[in-house]
């Protein structure tokens, strides 16, 4: 098994709950723990461990300069840190709670950082900087469920919120299809979907 840089792949989960032992922990484990006895080299990392600050909106690493990222003029752990490991992997799993039908502050606030793997090109939207190649899955994990959610797709967002930054940063979602997994001797405390 080879990566996007010809070597054993590397895949990093990067779960979006601010508890580490909580349920979207237990998944991403599980999930990653299946890319390492496949073969990949991997790493697990919660965003809680990294101090990321709010995208100020300046877009200096907005503008289409040819480079692979776009210089953030904040300096902090998503500077010096995540985008560098993100840029050396080859998969990306992404896991958060869904909080109010929407993916977690802490999430939110990495997916909003993450524009430095897009630049503008104008009229069209944002373009992406990396070449295409690397593959990420999606996890939200809710306490409520398709079946008894009166609000119909509530992990809609959540999944919409993951899957637009991942698109516009030239990331694949990998499997198309969202599954329900109802896991309560797994997951104690609620249902999981993906
Ligand atoms: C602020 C907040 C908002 C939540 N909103 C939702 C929601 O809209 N839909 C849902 O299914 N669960 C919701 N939950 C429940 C969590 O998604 C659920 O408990 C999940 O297991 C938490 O993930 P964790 O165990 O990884 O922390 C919410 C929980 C919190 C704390």
């Amino acid at each position: 098994m080879k990566g996007v840089t010809g070597m054993k792949p590397k895949i990093l989960s990067i779960c979006g709950s601010p508890r580490k032992d909580g349920n979207t922990a237990v998944l991403l484990h599980e999930a990653l723990k299946g890319a390492g006895d496949a073969g990949a080299e991997t790493e697990e990392i919660f965003l809680l461990d990294y101090n990321i600050g709010f995208c100020d909106g300046c877009e200096k690493c907005y503008v289409n300069d040819g480079r692979d990222i776009g210089e953030c003029s904040l300096k902090d752990d998503m500077t010096s840190s995540l985008v560098d490991k993100i840029y050396h992997c080859d998969g990306l799993i992404l896991g958060t709670p869904s909080y109010w039908s929407n993916v977690s502050a802490i999430m939110k606030n990495f997916i909003d950082r993450m524009i430095v793997f897009t630049y503008d090109r104008g009229d069209c939207g944002p373009a992406p900087r990396l070449k295409p190649g690397r593959k990420a899955m999606l996890y939200v994990v809710g306490a409520v469920s398709y079946r008894v959610s009166s609000f119909g797709g509530v992990h809609y967002l959540p999944f919409q919120a993951m899957n637009c930054i991942c698109t516009f940063a030239n990331i694949d979602i990998f499997g198309t299809q969202r599954k329900l997994l109802i896991c309560p001797e797994l997951l104690p405390q609620g249902n999981l979907t993906t």
